[in-house]
């Protein structure tokens, strides 16, 4: 069993720490919200607002919050709770491992918290400490249930034994478990999730517009074509990068549809940037193959938007 430190106590992290102390682990919560303090100790359970680490190798969960800015994400509750942590490391003997559960943009937990963990504590990653990304997938409705029975676990880290042990550690919760040599790649998995998800979901409603525009039920559109679809789904079909989508149908019904939107007087940005991604795309391809043949023309025909990629779910 394990000692578990929670760095930011709200919606992930107690899923998180409850989840893990249901498995027997020894786990304390950290926050700067004193009723959330008090709301976990009046539920038995350890809480303070001060990190400290004893002797004992401890995994400490970075669960703070990670809104947008202005311009972007906004880190600074991570990077204050991150020199907490980084201080506390200092202050102790013991070699910890520091996992970052919090959603954050590719190449944070190197770019970012690795430099802040080393100043902060005197010691170096690798040697004083271990760092890993292990972002969370869980709902906020069903947080602990989720954490409990997870859909994914992924974790990223340059080190292979601490891979070894954050598997070990979610193990008893089951699940598909995806590991990665870089911190980054996690990352990035994450974002890349929750982008997929606003996408589809955006997708469906410039689809529910068009249906309301007809008269017609977007829901059960939407219902029957998730039967049909597996190209949105199985990673051997529509789910692949480096090529655009071609074929006798794909290219025609997109732009076709567009002018049939546009026409009953329906807006529909995604599919424009749908086309215009796929453009891009072909232009790239064919600029690559011109690098290493001078046949691009015969391999691809006058048109690169009429590049033919053909995939299985290219209709
Ligand atoms: N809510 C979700 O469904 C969900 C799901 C997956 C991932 N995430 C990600 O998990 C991260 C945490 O999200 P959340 O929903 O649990 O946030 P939350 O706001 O519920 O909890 C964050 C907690 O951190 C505490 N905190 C802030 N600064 C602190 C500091 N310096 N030291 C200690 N504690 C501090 C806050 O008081 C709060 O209790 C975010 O990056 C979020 O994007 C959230």
């Amino acid at each position: 069993m394990s000692d578990v430190v929670i760095v930011g106590s709200g919606v992930v992290g107690t899923a998180t720490g409850k989840g893990l102390a249901s498995a027997g682990h020894a786990v304390t919560f950290v926050d700067i919200n004193p009723q959330r303090l008090e709301e976990l100790r009046a539920e038995g359970y350890e809480a303070t607002d001060r990190i400290e680490l004893s002797e004992e190798p401890t995994i400490v969960f970075l669960v703070l919050p990670t809104p947008s800015g202005p311009t972007g994400y906004d880190l600074s509750a991570l990077t204050a709770g991150v020199s907490n942590v980084g201080a506390a490391l200092g202050r102790s003997s013991g070699f910890h491992t520091v996992v970052l559960r919090s959603t954050t943009p590719p190449g944070t937990c190197d770019d970012v918290i690795r430099p802040i963990l080393e100043a902060t504590s005197g010691k170096t990653e690798g040697e004083g400490f271990a760092l890993a990304s292990n972002p969370e997938f869980l709902r906020a409705a069903t947080a602990l249930e989720d954490f409990l029975s997870p859909a994914m676990t992924v974790i990223g880290s340059r080190s292979t034994l601490t891979v070894q042990r954050l598997v070990e550690l979610f193990r008893p919760f089951g699940g598909p478990v995806r590991t990665f040599s870089t911190t980054a790649e996690a990352e990035l998995v994450k974002c890349a999730h929750n982008l997929f998800n606003a996408a589809k979901i955006s997708f469906w409603n410039e689809l529910w517009l068009v249906a309301e525009h007809l008269g017609f039920n977007g829901d059960e559109v939407a219902a029957t074509v998730a039967i049909s679809s597996e190209g949105s789904t199985n990673p051997q079909y529509g789910i692949r990068g480096g090529a655009p989508y071609g074929g006798a149908c794909l290219p025609k019904d997109t732009v076709g549809f567009l002018g049939f939107a546009r026409e009953i007087g329906v807006d529909m940005p995604l599919l424009s940037a749908v086309i215009e991604v796929n453009r891009t795309m072909a232009h790239r391809v064919r600029v690559e193959l011109a690098e290493v043949t001078d046949h691009v023309e015969e391999l691809l025909g006058p048109d690169s938007e009429a590049l033919v990629s053909e995939r299985p779910s290219d209709h």
